[in-house]
């Protein structure tokens, strides 16, 4: 029965901000075998949507369409040269994948410990948390094309990363299913505790020399203090992007605002914390109905209890004029509005 299209099917589990919607059709593939055999019914001719976890995602309406949920399953790793290449298929945890590895003793990941969603998502927005970014690790992944039927292998060019950004949201958005993701790891890699919260919380538990476990510890602590648990607080993480504005811009907007929040990139860019942006418009632990702004992260929205998909999106559109009137900087959401 799970093989087979359900008609109005509720997703309210299946998205972290807990909004109730249904979708028309919707179909659980737990083996990408499943995805040619779907194709050949035509069903990618209409309207559809891969969904992961259900973490980057916000639902204004009933999606009437059919919902594909990848959930296929499997880890493994082999090691060439000095380099492991570890395989996971789309429909795994993410969060499982990282401590897969943090058992094996594969370092790369561990950074990116508790980032909620699935593999399948990874490559889609490029994750990225506590110094580490997807593009870093990844090798290549395999996908299923929509439109031909078959299947295909990327490679890390082929994917055009930046940061929260890859093909599959550009040019590609809403072709490819991916099956599966290859990363690679070096045998050897130093541990990555550049990211100064890490520092601070390795040296308060008086750790000198942090194993990858250490890290991802460490990582996972520092995410529950700052960012609410969708299982209790409906949310998608932030938001919206750090916005990446011109070095002209950034040193007039510096010399209105000296404490303004800024990283520069090596392109004479500089990217700005939207989420200081936000609380400087006042934004900050504020509430519209039931949709809000997190008390503790100002780019993290929350569904405050019986949120429509409406109420949240329509709160990000007055921050987003608020941050845009007051600095000149245009936000860019970095959930899938659907
Ligand atoms: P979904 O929300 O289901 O889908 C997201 C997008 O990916 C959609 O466009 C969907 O169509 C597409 N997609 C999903 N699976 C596939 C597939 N197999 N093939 C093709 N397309 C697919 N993100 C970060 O980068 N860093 C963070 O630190 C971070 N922290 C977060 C914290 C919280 C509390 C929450 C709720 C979210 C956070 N996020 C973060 C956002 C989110 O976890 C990531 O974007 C994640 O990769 C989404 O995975 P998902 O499986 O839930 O994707
Ligand atoms: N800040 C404020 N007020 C706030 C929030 C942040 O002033 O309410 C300022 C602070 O100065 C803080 C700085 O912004 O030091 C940066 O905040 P934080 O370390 O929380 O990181 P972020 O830039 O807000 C990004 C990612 C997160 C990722 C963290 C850690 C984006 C859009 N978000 O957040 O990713 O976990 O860094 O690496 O890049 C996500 O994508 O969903 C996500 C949660």
């Amino acid at each position: 029965m799970k093989n087979e299209i359900q008609q109005q099917f509720p997703l309210k589990p299946l998205n972290t901000f807990g909004i109730e919607a249904n979708a028309a059709k919707y179909i659980s593939i737990e083996n990408e075998t499943m995805l040619p055999a779907l194709y050949n019914t035509g069903a990618f001719s209409s309207k559809f949507f891969v969904l992961g976890g259900g973490s980057n995602v916000l639902f204004t309406q009933d999606y009437d369409g059919l919902i594909v949920h990848m959930r296929n399953k499997s880890i493994h790793h082999f090691i060439e040269g000095n380099f492991v290449y570890v395989t996971a298929a789309a429909g795994e945890i993410w969060n499982d994948l990282v401590w897969y590895c943090i058992h094996h003793d594969f370092a790369g990941l561990e950074n990116m410990a508790l980032i909620p969603g699935t593999v399948g998502a990874s490559p889609i927005q490029n994750i990225g948390a506590y110094g580490q970014e997807l593009m870093h690790i990844f090798y290549s992944c395999s996908a299923f094309d929509t439109q031909t039927g078959a299947f295909v292998t990327f490679n890390n060019q082929d994917c055009q990363f930046s940061y929260r950004d890859s093909i599959f949201k550009k040019e590609w958005k809403g072709r490819y299913i991916i099956c599966s993701v290859t990363y690679k790891l070096p045998i050897h890699a130093a541990i990555n505790i550049s990211y100064g919260a890490i520092t601070s919380e390795l040296n308060h538990r008086n750790i000198v020399q942090p194993t990858i476990k250490d890290v991802a510890e460490v990582v996972s602590f520092i995410r529950v203090e700052k960012l609410p648990d969708p299982s209790t607080v409906g949310n998608a993480g932030s938001f919206f992007k750090n916005p990446i504005i011109s070095q002209e811009q950034f040193l007039e907007l510096q010399h209105k605002f000296p404490e303004i929040v800024h990283y520069p990139l090596n392109n004479n860019e500089y990217k700005l914390a939207a989420g200081w942006l936000i609380e400087a418009c006042g934004w900050k632990g504020k509430q519209i109905g039931q949709a809000a702004v997190w008390k503790n992260q100002a780019l993290v929205l929350t569904n405050a209890g019986e949120a429509t998909g409406n109420e949240i999106f329509n709160l990000s559109s007055r921050i987003v004029d608020d941050v845009y009137l007051q600095f000149g900087v245009k936000l860019d959401r970095e959930v899938n509005i659907l």
